[in-house]
């Protein structure tokens, strides 16, 4: 199957309680369907859900901005979100929604094969990890899954709504940034090669983190 056929089988999607409570269309993701970096945003939100795509609204534009600060574009990534189906007044996903939604994301992550996944903010950080941890213990860091790389960072709707977030918020890019020159960076001569970009992610060297151990 591929992304684009994928998409297609979710249109009108009725699996989950979300179909019935406003939404009014399926927010599949957005962008480059062979990106080496990924990113996982939450729920669709108003604008997105009117336009289809995910992170067009205002936590978008902010979200547009820290990516050019990371050296990344719209263009060359994939965004989705771990529900495509806007919530009610835009109130937490819950459990049965995710869980529902989740093998879709999944398939995505399949799909595209990206070297990393920057799961913004809790709910993106906790379905990918499977994991209940908080996002302002591990955000920043890059923790290494059997397939991928994930790259926890603030979600940019946060400092929206909490302004003593946005500083952070910009660390966590900058962190984001400096992992990914680290991975660019050629080896000096006669040293090991360094991880590239276009590296398998069993070569990529992130920091560790013993996020499953004891
Ligand atoms: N917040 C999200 O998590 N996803 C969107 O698509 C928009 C805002």
């Amino acid at each position: 199957m591929t992304l684009q056929e994928l998409g297609e089988s979710l249109h009108g999607c009725q699996r989950c309680k979300l179909s019935g409570l406003g939404r009014s269309r399926v927010v599949f993701g957005t962008g480059n369907p062979k990106a080496a970096v990924m990113f996982v945003g939450e729920a669709p939100g108003f604008h997105e859900d009117r336009q289809g795509e995910p992170f067009v609204g205002a936590a978008g534009k902010l979200l547009n901005d820290l990516l050019q600060s990371a050296g990344l574009s719209r263009a060359e990534i994939y965004i989705a979100n771990v529900i495509k189906c806007r919530p009610p007044d835009n109130r937490d996903p819950e459990p049965d929604e995710v869980e529902t939604c989740k093998p879709f994301l999944l398939q995505q992550i399949d799909l595209i094969k990206p070297k990393l996944v920057c799961t913004l903010g809790n709910w993106a950080t906790q379905t990918i990890l499977e994991k209940k941890v908080g996002i302002t213990k591990i955000r920043g860091q890059a923790i290494r899954l059997k397939d991928f790389v994930v790259f926890p960072l603030l979600h940019p709707a946060a400092a929206l709504h909490q302004g003593n977030l946005r500083e952070p918020l910009h660390e966590d890019f900058r962190k984001l940034k400096a992992y990914l020159d680290q991975l660019n960076t050629p080896a000096p001569p006669g040293q090991p090669a360094q991880p590239s970009a276009s590296a398998t992610s069993a070569e990529c060297q992130p920091a560790q983190m013993d996020l499953f151990g004891s």
